[in-house]
């Protein structure tokens, strides 16, 4: 059954385009050790492969000749016989058009001509953490900032994390996006009250450090999280001595419909890590996926917020959403949305964190970027 949105990003008034620019989730990348996949995300259908050579390959979805889709014929003789994906491109399981990993049409088996026009679109899509990762651009341009990556998912000490599907939700990104500002519902949603809390601006990336009693585990918990753009968030939280990654991922399949994944990174005893680090580890990630499920609950159900009806000691949703529309806006805008917004934001007469909590190694990890020592 399709998943109907409740509200629209124009409904939500971000700004003219659509869909978000920015980096995205779109597969776990063992999701293509099978072959090609079809994938639906920004209201397009993309074909998501994995060419000979190791490279991710993310094109559109349909034949120009006569519109099979690439991925989804697996009966088709030269899909069963594995002869589907020749070097780093892809035959059209129909009458074997060849298209190339930038969508040029190469080759038609059975004529001479290969016309300009039955090439189709391709994207820019990595593999990064376990996941694939799109950069998804309104205005069809490059990457203008880095998808995000945890130095320690390197580490021969850590479980990576086997992420849990959560499907499709009648919710738009920003409605997710919330929480990161949402300091008022981690007693209520969550049993840990918040005693200290602020958010951070850095350009694309919006941080909150926040810790309190966790009530279910009688321990203190303390997290620095941070959305690197409006679709991937990651969550450094320390509690009952253990350090672990939280991983929390949507992206818009339509307009005002998300799908959602969710993992987690944890640290093993062992080099290499045992099965019971594994199990360990796979405990933890189904531990805070329940946290997670109390938020998830509540989108499920609730009406869209529209407008926030933000009191004066409430988080900062306002700033948190004026600074998400710089995604929905053209490059130049969005830059003026960024100055105006980078430093730190407190909320209204909350103690913040103090310089120990702000520097408890959160930073050695969490902003670097690929390749950075
Ligand atoms: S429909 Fe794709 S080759 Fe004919
Ligand atoms: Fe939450």
């Amino acid at each position: 059954m399709t998943v109907q949105a409740k509200a629209k990003g124009a409904d939500y008034g971000l700004g003219p385009h659509t869909f978000p620019r920015g980096w995205f989730v779109i597969a776990e990348a063992c999701e293509l050790d099978n072959g090609p996949i079809g994938i639906t995300f920004f209201d397009k259908d993309m074909v998501l492969y994995r060419g000979q050579s190791g490279r991710i390959v993310l094109i559109d979805a349909y034949c120009k000749h006569m519109g099979t889709h690439l991925a989804l014929s697996t009966s088709a003789s030269i899909v069963k016989s594995g002869n589907q994906i020749v070097g780093d491109s892809i035959l059209c399981p129909y009458h074997a058009w060849q298209y190339g990993p930038d969508g040029t049409l190469e080759n038609i088996p059975f004529d001479d001509v290969c016309p300009k026009t039955g090439s189709i679109n391709a994207y820019h899509a990595e593999e990064v953490m376990g996941t694939i990762m799109m950069w998804h651009d309104p205005e069809g341009q490059g990457p203008d900032y880095e998808p995000p990556y945890l130095p320690d998912w390197d580490a021969d000490n850590v479980v990576h994390w086997k992420l849990d599907h959560l499907g499709e939700i009648p919710l738009h990104n920003l409605e997710i996006l919330d929480n990161i500002c949402d300091v008022r519902h981690l007693g209520p949603t969550h049993g840990a009250p918040c005693e200290y809390f602020e958010n951070e601006f850095r350009d694309e990336v919006v941080i909150q450090r926040q810790g309190g009693f966790l009530d279910l585990y009688q321990s203190h918990l303390d997290t620095v999280t941070w959305y690197t753009g409006p679709g991937i968030l990651l969550s450094k939280q320390t509690f009952s001595g253990i350090t672990m990654f939280e991983f929390i991922v949507g992206t818009p399949v339509r307009d005002g419909v998300t799908k959602a994944w969710h993992g987690a990174l944890c640290y093993s005893a062992n080099v290499p890590p045992t099965e019971a680090d594994i199990a360990q580890a796979r405990e933890l990630q189904a531990g805070v996926l329940e946290a997670f499920a109390t938020d998830f609950q509540v989108w499920a159900h609730k009406k869209p917020a529209l407008k926030v009806m933000q009191t004066p000691k409430d988080g900062n949703f306002r700033a948190v959403r004026e600074w998400a529309s710089q995604f929905y806006m053209p490059r130049e805008e969005a830059k003026k949305i960024q100055q105006k917004y980078n430093g730190v934001l407190p909320v209204k007469d909350f103690p913040q964190p103090s310089m120990e909590a702000r520097n408890a190694g959160f930073e050695d990890n969490c902003f670097k970027k690929r390749g950075e020592k």
